[in-house]
């Protein structure tokens, strides 16, 4: 019996699976969790992550452009960030004969380099607890009103102080922990970025969205950039007499791969999170705003879907579109998915049991039911908010009326918005989109969350496709010809064309009769989040707390390790060049190869060429492009995904299906040297063997 039992339990023991490592640290606080990075076979100190007196790893990352993460890879200022991050560039500079999304894009001299006015990318010179500071004056018979003004009041006091617009220089202070805590972050900001190099999409974006979220994962996820500076490596607008910016640090670049175990680091800038909610947000999101989301698009996707597979010019027009309606509808899905599955409502509701019963006697007596109260009032005109956006405001038409009548008002010239909409437009998609999105905002909202003008219209017209008919009819938006005639005289006109009534009717009613209470709700509901952040803090005295994600720079560590999706299926962390020549079909747009990837693997050899692999940081948006480092703080990988089962970790973390998916930086080399032939890239990079 009692042998069976240890048994068992050596079984359990060898069972249990490899445990993912939750936490966004604060790099600032890293040597909080350094015993623990070390255990986990980290060779650097904390020193070496993150210092204001000497060069650390923090000094080769950059928030890049809005949304993403870089890492600088050479003394001549190389950068590395996702391809899906430098989308937006490399398709700007395409053309019908330069088609760099298409075919790609290496420069061959820093001469060839292409300006990108308008990105930058930004260096933390510094962060600092300034909680002190913020709330200096603050008395606790202050109204929340009144501490928000002295928070703003201080705040600006102190980056006044700092900011430096000649020099590149900008800071902000930040509330961490639902604004318990308020840090200071210094960024030097370099707006002179140029694209070096970008493999073709049928590398960079291989397995499109068919693929996106998913393990296994064969992306070149990857493109690549120059940052430049003035003569004297400060911050300066583009000018051909800058030069290669010299940085203080850059990365080394590992080529001895990576293997099931290996302690991985990600250090970049993840967006949101929300961690430490109450099973109310939780609820909501899991059981409410997900699924009716994913059902809208579901059916906003099927009618794109229909109309792209029967024209090839409507399938290029779409793809953009279709990519980014799919990219959330897929995350929600696994996000929903992993909420009922690791039961996330249920465990966050022992826990309030818990803490209910240590603030029975506290001052913190009753926060519980103030937030639950706050949610149950907000959620009716936030889910009505969520569905003005999911369904009238997806109605190309009509936001497009509105483009062009804000053009017309402010002087600016009609042509720019009617050529970028009418290139990509497809007037079927958008009717049909019309009738099931209107449908699903009549049918699923009561009647108190609509506006007058919907139940007045829909009464007029008897049927949505009888609305729509005279709507698509009469707006003049659906002529190209007439938009471009349009001068500022006709704007009563538009104001009275279907399509901008409607847009209008909806907006009015949407910002009078939502938004306020929204964010008004919205806004106590963070007030007491503050309360409540601050209370489990005091209730759970021996836990460390890692703050929510805010876009601020952030390190989080776990291993090289695969996952079990179901029952009896089981995935292996790295995938290989091997994978792409399996999943090749010239006949599929997402599984096209380049024909000069299938000559260079018929050469042999390159089987066991890796390409991407998975491990167990914690990760989230934001974090595309950001540096995968090893046990020596050397790049191996650029992260670009998480797998869809796991992307409930922006609300709750699981060890067991949690997983980042990473570029491995081999593959980048193999296709900058065999693809690109872009050897001068790799002459300027320092390789660690
Ligand atoms: N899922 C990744 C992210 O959230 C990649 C998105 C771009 N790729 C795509 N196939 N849509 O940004
Ligand atoms: N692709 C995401 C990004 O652009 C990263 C994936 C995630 O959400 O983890 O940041």
């Amino acid at each position: 019996m009692k042998k069976t039992f240890l048994l068992i339990l050596v079984l359990l023991t060898a069972l249990v699976p490899v445990k993912a490592d939750e936490g966004m640290w604060l790099p600032l606080l890293i040597s909080s969790r350094i015993d623990d990075m070390q255990a986990k076979g980290f060779r650097l100190t904390a020193e070496d992550i993150y210092s204001v007196n000497k060069a650390s790893l923090k000094d080769a990352v950059v928030r890049f452009g809005g949304g993403c993460t870089g890492e600088v890879v050479s003394p001549d200022g190389l950068l590395f960030t996702n391809h899906h991050c430098g989308y937006g560039q490399i398709q700007e500079h395409s053309t019908v004969e330069h088609d760099y999304l298409k075919d790609g894009f290496w420069a061959m001299s820093k001469e060839e380099e292409l300006p990108n006015p308008g990105l930058t990318v930004s260096f933390l010179q510094s962060m600092e607890d300034v909680t002190d500071r913020v709330l200096k004056g603050y008395v606790p018979s202050m109204t929340n009103g009144q501490r928000d003004s002295l928070v703003q009041a201080n705040s600006r006091i102190i980056t006044d102080a700092i900011n430096n617009q000649a020099k590149g220089i900008r800071s902000s202070v930040e509330g961490l922990y639902y604004a318990n805590q308020y840090f200071l972050f210094v960024y030097k900001i370099y707006s002179d970025v140029r694209l070096v190099g970008a493999p073709p999409s049928s590398i960079g974006k291989f397995g499109g969205d068919t693929d996106n979220w998913m393990w296994p994962r064969h992306t070149g996820d990857f493109s690549i950039f120059r940052i430049y500076a003035d003569k004297n490596n400060e911050p300066a607008e583009y000018s051909k007499d800058n030069v290669p910016y010299k940085p203080k640090r850059y990365f080394t670049i590992s080529r001895k791969g990576v293997k099931e175990g290996d302690f991985t680091m990600v250090y970049g800038t993840p967006g949101t999170t929300k961690e430490y909610v109450t099973s109310d947000e939780v609820r909501y999101t899991g059981e409410v705003s997900d699924p009716e989301k994913i059902a809208l698009r579901t059916m906003r996707l099927d009618i794109q879907k229909k109309y792209m597979s029967q024209d090839q010019a409507v399938r290029i027009q779409y793809s953009s579109k279709n990519a980014s309606v799919s990219n959330a509808w897929k995350k929600w899905q696994g996000e929903a998915k992993g909420l009922a599955r690791r039961k996330t409502v249920e465990s966050k509701m022992d826990y309030e049991d818990r803490f209910r019963k240590w603030a029975e006697n506290n001052q913190y007596k009753g926060l519980l039911e103030q937030i639950s109260s706050l949610y149950e009032r907000r959620n009716p005109y936030f889910r009505a908010q969520e569905y003005y956006n999911e369904t009238v405001s997806t109605i190309e038409l009509l936001t497009f009326a509105s483009r062009v009548h804000s053009a017309l008002k402010d002087g600016r010239p009609v042509e720019t918005v009617a050529d970028a909409f009418y290139k990509d437009y497809y007037q079927p998609i958008d009717e049909e989109t019309f009738v099931a999105m209107m449908g699903a905002f009549d049918k699923q909202l009561s009647s108190a969350f609509k506006p007058a003008y919907h139940t007045q219209k829909l009464a007029q017209y008897g049927s949505l496709e009888a609305w729509r008919n005279d709507l698509f009819a009469r707006s003049i938006f659906t002529d190209k010809d007439k938009v471009l005639s349009l001068t500022k005289e006709d704007l009563p006109k538009i104001e009275t064309d279907p399509a901008y009534e409607m847009y209008n009717a909806y907006n009015q009613w949407y910002r009078k009769e939502l938004q306020p209470t929204v964010s008004r709700l919205g806004q106590e509901i963070n007030l007491a989040n503050r309360r409540y952040m601050k209370a489990q803090m005091e209730f759970q005295p021996d836990k460390t707390f890692y703050p929510d994600a805010n876009r601020t720079l952030r390190v989080s560590y776990g291993q090289v390790a695969g996952y079990n999706p179901s029952d009896a299926i089981s995935y292996s962390p790295i995938s290989t060049l091997k994978g792409i020549i399996e999943k090749d079909n010239p006949d599929i747009f997402d599984y096209n190869i380049p024909q000069t990837l299938r000559d260079i693997y018929a050469e042999g050899g390159h089987d066991d060429q890796p390409v991407c692999f998975l491990a167990t940081n914690h990760t989230s948006g934001g974090n595309s492009g950001s540096p995968v480092l090893n046990a020596d703080g050397e790049l191996i990988g650029i992260n670009f995904d998480r797998v869809w089962e796991g992307t409930m970790s922006d609300l709750a973390f699981d060890p067991e299906f949690c997983r980042n998916i990473s570029l491995d930086i081999r593959y980048l080399l193999f296709v900058v040297e065999k693809i690109g032939h872009a050897q001068w890239l790799l002459d300027e990079m320092t390789f660690a063997d």
